[in-house]
């Protein structure tokens, strides 16, 4: 038998008064990935992820969750579902332990043991109080309870955000895990690299519409860098304008070139070591960058 689609939006629109936030947005994940949904900020992510859980309703368009439309069985849905919302609210006053508790006894089903092992895993301390928590930290508890129950679906917005890079390894490590468990996973970012790093697929959103849906290793060979190299000596570097997929971003001549390189950077480098390079520093390109490379900069003026 043909199991549905883990999550599938057809022409979902949403609107805040006159700010359009959902113009119309379509959206497979399938079962048993980890698909990215990747956009700017104000792209209308959270908005999505929301309507799919019937925390907000959509002013058109339908959703399917896990075969289910969450504005008819929203407790149903919810029940497969682990949520971490882009702000967490928990009582103040609780401790990180008995929150996790309290939410555990909501939920039902949930071992002990495996959220002491999650906590664990992500270093949060669980005797402070809610209120005293860093930032980082109540990002912590809203991964773990998202997690607790072994939820079918993880619906994520912006899970590593707030994180420092070891953390956000780790959170990417335990999504990994829940999908080799065989769960789906649904997670939102506006960092491309993370995205790049677990998802099979990544939806793109940007101004409330799903510009593209490409499977990741896709996307990597349009990966966009800069590149900014000190020569020892002023050189003619012109050569590097000729590679693959280069484009120069300053003068060719003298002891200092900027370029921006799509896809591998292989060439670019056997090319680049024939000079005497003093210093290379290669950074990626905001998304908002990215996104106006690929898809031209008037759809990025919004609107
Ligand atoms: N409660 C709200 N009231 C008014 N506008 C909102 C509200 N929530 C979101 N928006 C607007 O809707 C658009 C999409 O927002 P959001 O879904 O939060 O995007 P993302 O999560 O991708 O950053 C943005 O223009 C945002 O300003
Ligand atoms: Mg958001």
């Amino acid at each position: 038998m043909n199991q549905p689609a883990a999550i599938v939006t057809q022409q979902l629109t949403k609107s805040y008064g006159p700010v359009r936030a959902l113009k119309g947005v379509d959206l497979e994940v399938r079962r048993g990935e980890i698909m990215g949904f990747l956009g700017p900020n104000g792209a209308g992510k959270t908005t999505t992820i929301r309507c799919l859980l019937d925390l907000i309703r959509p002013d058109g368009g339908t959703v399917r969750v896990l075969g289910l439309d969450p504005q008819a069985q929203p407790e149903a849905v919810r029940a497969c579902c682990g949520y971490l919302p882009g702000e967490l609210h928990l009582e103040a006053g609780l401790t990180v332990e008995s929150a996790l508790r309290y939410l555990g006894r909501l939920r039902g089903g949930v071992e002990w043991p495996h959220v002491l092992q999650l906590a664990k895993r992500l270093d949060l301390d669980l005797k402070p109080q809610i209120k005293n928590l860093s930032k980082g930290n109540k990002q912590k508890v809203g991964v773990v309870q998202a997690l607790m129950h072994r939820p079918e679906l993880l619906l994520l917005d912006e899970p590593t955000s707030g994180l420092d890079p070891l953390m956000r390894r780790e959170v990417l490590r335990l999504i990994g895990e829940a999908r080799d468990d065989g769960a789906t996973v649904f997670f939102s970012s506006h960092v491309m690299s993370e995205v790049q790093e677990i998802a099979e697929r990544v939806a793109i959103i940007r101004a409330g519409t799903v510009v593209e849906v490409a499977a990741t290793t896709d996307l990597a060979g349009r990966t966009l860098r800069r590149v900014a190299i000190r020569f020892r000596e002023a050189v003619d570097a012109s050569a590097l304008g000729r590679v693959a997929g280069v484009t120069l971003l300053s003068s060719p001549v003298g002891a200092a070139l900027q370029l921006q390189i799509e896809g591998e950077m292989d060439e670019l480098i056997k090319a680049i070591a024939a000079f005497p390079v003093r210093d290379l520093e290669v950074e990626r390109p905001s998304l908002e960058d990215a996104f106006v490379a690929y898809y031209g900069a008037r759809e990025s003026e919004g609107g």
